[in-house]
């Protein structure tokens, strides 16, 4: 198998092995929310990342495991959180957290699973651990940063283009680049190189979060696994809504700011309303021309990374596959 995912059979066997020990640890109130987020299948792409990313300098990726482990308890974490914060009820088709369990739960095994993703992290023996460290604190605040930008822009109705890209830099794709360049850094990579692989998972992750709100409106949820809708029901200043209100006409605006300002309304009917503006301002081929530009300049940062042009294929075509998936 020649793809980003070909090292990922050994990530999930000795991860399975992780969410059993979790499982079976008391109290089972704080344990069993972590094991039931981290066994939902999620897509695995940013442990994918770091094993792909070890690989391009290294025979062996078994040095990378813990690491690995880390980045997606991580990000699991993180999305326990967020659904509190985005008042979501399903993920990968599944009930999320605070709805399967309670709100209680899912900040507590939530702030459990921040902490042992840096247990996990620790147990690495790279002779770059204490860079490692100090990366993935730095990103770990930096996503916190970008959530709270996120929750902010809900009720500011001046938000710009530029903020936007900064909040989804912040809350979606440092992860994403400190994966690759973890990964780098484990296999003793060149800093140039595992700073590049950084730029590249940059603007890989721009394009992911844009694909991700692009998703949100007009994704299948039966293959998405989130509910339809849910940034429009929260007034998330996505690029379709920032893009729509530069461009609607008069009586777009107008129905564009009468749903953002009700307090109480159907979510069907809003977000009916809200995706017709989108749908007659076009603004979803414009998420698409945007997300080209961050994969081809993803695609800038990868072509001077000193390994050979058959080792970067696989991110070659994924940085096309962020912006064309449909989960
Ligand atoms: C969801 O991330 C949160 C975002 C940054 C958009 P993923 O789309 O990687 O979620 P899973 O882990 O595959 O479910
Ligand atoms: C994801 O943003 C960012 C983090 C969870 C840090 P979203 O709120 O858009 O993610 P989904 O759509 O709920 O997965
Ligand atoms: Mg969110
Ligand atoms: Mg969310
Ligand atoms: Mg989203």
């Amino acid at each position: 198998m020649n793809n980003l995912y070909s090292h990922i059979l050994g990530f999930e066997n000795a991860f399975r092995i992780e969410i059993e020990k979790i499982k079976q640890t008391k109290p089972f109130q704080l344990y069993e929310p972590i094991a039931y987020s981290l066994s939902i299948g999620g897509k695995r792409l940013r442990p994918a990342l770091m094993l792909h990313a070890a690989s391009l300098f290294s025979e062996s990726t078994t040095q990378v495991l813990p690491a690995a482990m880390a980045i997606e308890i991580f990000h699991n974490f993180t999305l326990l959180h967020d659904d509190i914060m985005d008042k979501a009820d399903v993920r990968r088709g599944l009930p999320t957290v605070h709805k399967k369990y309670s709100e209680n739960a899912a900040i507590l095994s939530g702030d459990a699973m921040s902490i042992l993703a840096f247990k996990y992290l620790a147990q690495g023996n790279s002779v770059s651990l204490a860079e490692i460290l100090n990366l993935f604190s730095d990103t770990a605040l930096e996503v916190c940063d970008g959530q709270q930008m996120d929750m902010d822009f809900e009720s500011l109705s001046n938000v710009t283009i530029v903020e936007y890209m900064e909040m989804i830099r912040l809350k979606t794709a440092v992860l994403i680049a400190s994966s690759l360049k973890i990964g780098a850094l484990v296999s003793n990579a060149p800093h140039a190189d595992a700073n590049l692989l950084y730029e590249y998972g940059i603007n890989v992750g721009l394009a992911f979060q844009l694909q991700d709100d692009w998703l949100d409106v007009f994704g299948d949820p039966a293959i998405f696994g989130k509910k339809q809708g849910g940034d429009i029901c929260a007034n998330k200043k996505t690029y379709l809504l920032l893009r729509a209100i530069e461009k609607a006409d008069h009586t777009s605006l107008t129905i564009l700011n009468e749903w953002i300002q009700k307090t109480e309304f159907d979510a069907n009917e809003k977000i009916a309303a809200i995706k017709g503006v989108y749908e007659q301002t076009k603004v979803s081929e414009e998420t698409h021309r945007l997300m080209v530009i961050y994969q081809n300049k993803a695609l800038a940062a990868l072509d001077k990374i000193n390994v050979s042009e058959e080792k970067k294929q696989i991110l070659q075509a994924f940085a096309i596959e962020a912006t064309e998936r449909m989960k």
